[in-house]
């Protein structure tokens, strides 16, 4: 199968340029001045279909490198599968996630691997990678590590947060980052100081402070720049590359710039909530409206100007690169579960579907420019987490996935509009963008177009993944 994209506008995260793309098989094959022939044959009569991109942007599929489709956690599972997750990122215009392998206290790591596998394989409609989750770091979990780098997993997240069900402590943190430092992989945090958040809970619940507003204002900036920066500390001392993920609080953004200012290998990643959604007017809607958006780290103040400054941190690479953090749950049977105590209400927001589009806004407010778009969104990703070449750009040789997207096109975000995701709400009900995700195409195959879903479950293969580009 040949594909010609042509008269469209390319976008990678190095420039822009008018050009054709010729996709070969799942390959991208060639990058051409537009109307080009290629070794004298005339492409447009020579190809299988061709899509005709004028006015419009071409640009790398995305990859959301931060994803939890079906995971266990609150007491239930994130409701979007890998089948429904996957779909409705496609959907949105990413064609690859990399997921997080779950390993609670006492599970060994390379069978929680195996069952992961066993959850994707076959019913993915998009590429998709690994991480390991590891909660107590146990002897043979320092071993998986060296194992699983092998398998294609070259990034471990550690939590300081979650006591009882994924914190590890400062102790069992050195022993992974340690070995990280050794085998040449990446340590990712949740960055919240546990111990504090579960005095502050308790202390909210025992004053009958139970609405969801209350999550976040037990989990402050204080414990988030706090943990950041121990983080930060245990990554020099051991000598580990840091990832930071899921970061919202500007004072945490702060502490990643300085260590990034003294020469650390240090990351950080935030999420599309951060920049657009805040504790005053979500979190703090009225009685239990709030609980659609708790997800940890919290929601930040408004007042505060947390969000402003990510958008800020994004534009001067303070911050490398947006994911969702997607885990959605719905809020019947779920996050009402937490109907009167806030602390039981499962943590996590879905919109793997809306992240490009949500991003895109943000070129065309003037707060990032395409390019960077384009950059945050995929080609970082994809140098991060050992994928570039074959993902994250447009060129000869990688794989073809490649997004039409259209500048004028227009997006509405809301149940029975855009959503494919499997969940009872929108976390951005009502949202007017301007873009448009027009046709994605996953390794050579049409699997979206015209907001049409064209694939097939099982499309989506595993991919392998190598070691990250901004190490040495
Ligand atoms: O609220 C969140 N973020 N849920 C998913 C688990 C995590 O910490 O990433
Ligand atoms: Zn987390
Ligand atoms: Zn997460």
């Amino acid at each position: 199968m040949k594909t010609l994209i042509k008269n469209g506008t390319v976008v990678n995260s190095t420039g822009t340029a008018s050009a054709d793309v010729l996709i070969d098989g799942e390959a991208i094959a060639a990058v051409l001045a537009p109307g080009s022939t290629l070794l004298g044959f005339d492409l447009e009569s020579n190809v299988d279909s061709v899509i005709d991109a004028t006015g419009k942007y071409v640009i790398p599929g995305g990859i959301d490198a931060h994803t939890h489709m079906e995971m266990p956690f609150g007491g239930t599972f994130a409701s979007d599968t890998f089948e429904t997750g996957t779909r409705a990122a496609a959907h949105g215009g990413t064609t690859s996630i990399v997921d997080f392998v779950v390993q609670y206290a006492g599970e060994n790591v390379i069978d929680q691997f195996q069952l992961w596998h066993e959850k994707a394989r076959g019913n993915c409609a998009i590429d998709y990678g690994f991480h390991q989750i590891l909660s107590d770091v146990q002897d043979s979990s320092l071993t998986a590590m060296d194992e699983l780098l092998k398998e294609g997993v070259s990034s471990f997240k550690l939590f300081m947060a979650y006591k009882g069900v994924f914190l590890s402590d400062d102790g069992q943190i050195v022993k992974a980052m340690q070995r990280a430092a050794s085998n040449g992989s990446m340590i990712m945090m949740h960055a919240e100081n546990g111990s504090v958040i579960d005095l502050l809970v308790k202390q909210a619940i025992a004053a009958g402070n139970t609405s969801p507003i209350y999550h976040g204002l037990t989990r402050p900036w204080q414990a988030e720049e706090e943990a950041t920066h121990r983080a930060i500390m245990l990554a020099n001392l051991t000598g580990a590359p840091l990832y930071v993920v899921h970061v919202s609080a500007k004072q945490a953004v702060q502490q990643i710039a300085a260590a990034r200012d003294n020469g650390q290998n240090v990351f950080g990643e935030t999420c599309p909530q951060y920049h657009y959604l805040s504790l005053e007017e979500q979190l703090g809607a009225p009685g239990f409206e709030g609980a659609k958006w708790v997800c940890s780290t919290p929601l930040r103040s408004r007042e505060e100007g947390h969000q402003h400054h990510m958008w800020q941190s994004l534009r001067t690479n303070d911050i490398q690169m947006v994911s969702t953090d997607h885990c959605p749950f719905c809020m019947k049977g779920q996050k009402d579960m937490g109907l009167n105590d806030f602390s039981k209400i499962p943590n996590g927001i879905g919109s793997v579907e809306h992240r490009m589009d949500l991003l895109y806004q943000g070129v065309v407010d003037g707060r990032i420019s395409l390019e960077r778009w384009v950059e945050v969104t995929s080609t970082t990703p994809a140098r991060m987490f050992g994928m570039y070449g074959k993902k994250g750009v447009i060129q000869p040789g990688a794989d073809g996935d490649v997004v039409v997207y259209d500048p004028n096109g227009h997006t509405s975000i809301g149940l029975g509009k855009t959503h494919h995701m499997n969940m009872d709400y929108s976390a951005y009900e009502g949202f007017e963008i301007d873009g448009h995700v027009d046709t994605v195409i996953s390794r050579g195959k049409v699997v979206v177009d015209d907001n049409k879903y064209l694939g097939t479950k099982g499309d989506g293969k595993y991919f392998a993944r190598g070691l990250s580009q901004y190490l040495i």
